[in-house]
């Protein structure tokens, strides 16, 4: 079975430096390994000092190099819907927004590495991310569109196809066509397909670079947090860029003391995660040797593993309905949860994940309790009356 791991973290953090010192790596231990980058912003060409653009290019034995274009990925595969959403969100102005929806680039790109992925090639791939706000808003997707879908096209896609040209002349809206329709389907299947894999903690894992500073601590914590709420497995922390000991320069050795406070906290928070320090080294992480030597300042042991696999949604009998157990390890402040129809809302932390429920518990009331780094949610099944 292959592997994918997705490495993420704020801006600047050193993502690419990471992804690709692992790369390097997996490919030293002989393994077919594919290095994506995600972001829109790619950066392996100027990394690895090599032409990319267009397609694989091969960097060394085992190791492959892709830089993804989601745009071109999405008009070949996708155009009608995309057109379509286009026009949806544009409202009766159809020149703006060439853009359907926010997220949809790195989102293609994903879609694309779960293809490569069923493809089988590689043994590994590795993906460098785009920042983690662009990342994070993506994982909900196959429920936003879902949100979306049920929303504008409630009736279906028949009765879609039938009202298009009244809803046109009505609203000025334009309802999707048909080719449309059948296109947005297929998207998001292929999107439930793609969570359920990035959900499967025997193949996918994310692994989350920051700096010890106080807006990336942060950025992270919040990002472990909603990786957490909407079911995924991180399974390392790497701590990048920690100054040397030089005891006789004041000025480091304040901002050491920082740093100090900083991997404290991050500990904390992070107890039970493997977590990787880093040093700052003298030059930029550029060119394959700067890679290898930060390869080399990775564990020896298991590095590829996942390395560690926690249950996600489990369900347990209470008095009168169900808890359901989800990890969520740094407390986000308020936590609402609620049922509306079959579905159950948490908003956690500024982020709302919605989770189908089975039928029984329909309309049920919901509590929420966090505890040790839990979040129980009682489910209980409301009386006749209740409200
Ligand atoms: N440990 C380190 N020591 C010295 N320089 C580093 C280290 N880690 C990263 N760098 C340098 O910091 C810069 C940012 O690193 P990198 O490109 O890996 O970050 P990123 O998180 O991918 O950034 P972006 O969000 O822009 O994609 C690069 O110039 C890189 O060479
Ligand atoms: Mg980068």
């Amino acid at each position: 079975m292959g592997r994918i791991i997705l490495f993420t973290g704020k801006g600047g953090v050193g993502k690419t430096s990471v992804a690709a010192a692992h790369a390097v790596r997996s490919a030293g231990e002989g393994r077919s390994t594919l290095l994506v980058s995600a972001d829109m912003a790619h950066n392996l060409g100027d990394l690895f000092q090599l032409e990319t653009g267009g397609g694989i290019v091969k960097a060394g034995d085992s190791l492959f190099l892709l830089e993804l274009d989601p745009y071109r990925l999405m008009r070949r595969e996708f155009p009608h819907a995309v057109q379509a959403l286009s026009d949806l969100l544009a409202g009766p102005d159809l020149s703006a927004r060439p853009m359907p929806l926010p997220g949809f680039d790195t989102l293609f790109s994903l879609l694309m590495i779960g293809k490569i992925y069923q493809e089988g090639t590689y043994e590994r791939i590795l993906v460098d991310c785009a920042p983690t706000g662009e990342t994070l808003s993506l994982l909900k997707f196959p429920e936003l569109l879902s949100w979306y879908m049920e929303k504008f096209f409630p009736v279906g896609k028949v009765i879609t196809r039938v009202l298009a040209p009244a809803a046109k002349a009505k609203y000025r809206v334009k309802l999707p066509e048909r080719k449309a329709m059948n296109e947005i389907q297929r998207l998001h299947r292929e999107l439930a397909a793609l969570q359920e894999l990035l959900r499967d903690n025997s193949v996918c894992t994310v692994r989350l670079v920051c700096t010890p500073e106080r807006m990336s601590v942060e950025e992270t914590k919040r990002a472990f947090t909603r990786l957490h709420l909407y079911g995924y497995q991180t399974d390392g922390l790497y701590i990048n860029r920690l100054l040397p000991a030089l005891e006789e320069n004041p000025f480091l050795s304040h901002w050491r003391e920082v740093q100090r406070q900083y991997v404290g906290e991050l500990e904390e928070v992070f107890a039970g995660q493997p977590i990787v320090r880093l040093p700052w080294y003298p030059q930029e992480v550029r060119g394959i040797a700067a890679v290898e030597r930060m390869g080399g300042a990775l564990p020896e042991d298991g590095l590829f593993d996942v390395r560690v696999r926690t249950e996600t949604e489990v369900y347990t009998p209470i008095d009168g309905g169900f808890r359901l157990h989800l990890r969520l390890p740094e407390a986000p402040g308020d936590i609402r949860a609620e049922c509306q129809g079959m579905d159950l809302y948490i908003e956690a932390g500024g982020a709302v994940r919605r989770i189908p429920l089975p039928d029984s518990l329909k309309g049920a009331s919901a509590a929420a309790v966090l505890e040790d780094g839990m979040l129980y949610i009682d489910l209980r099944q409301r009386r006749d009356g209740e409200q």
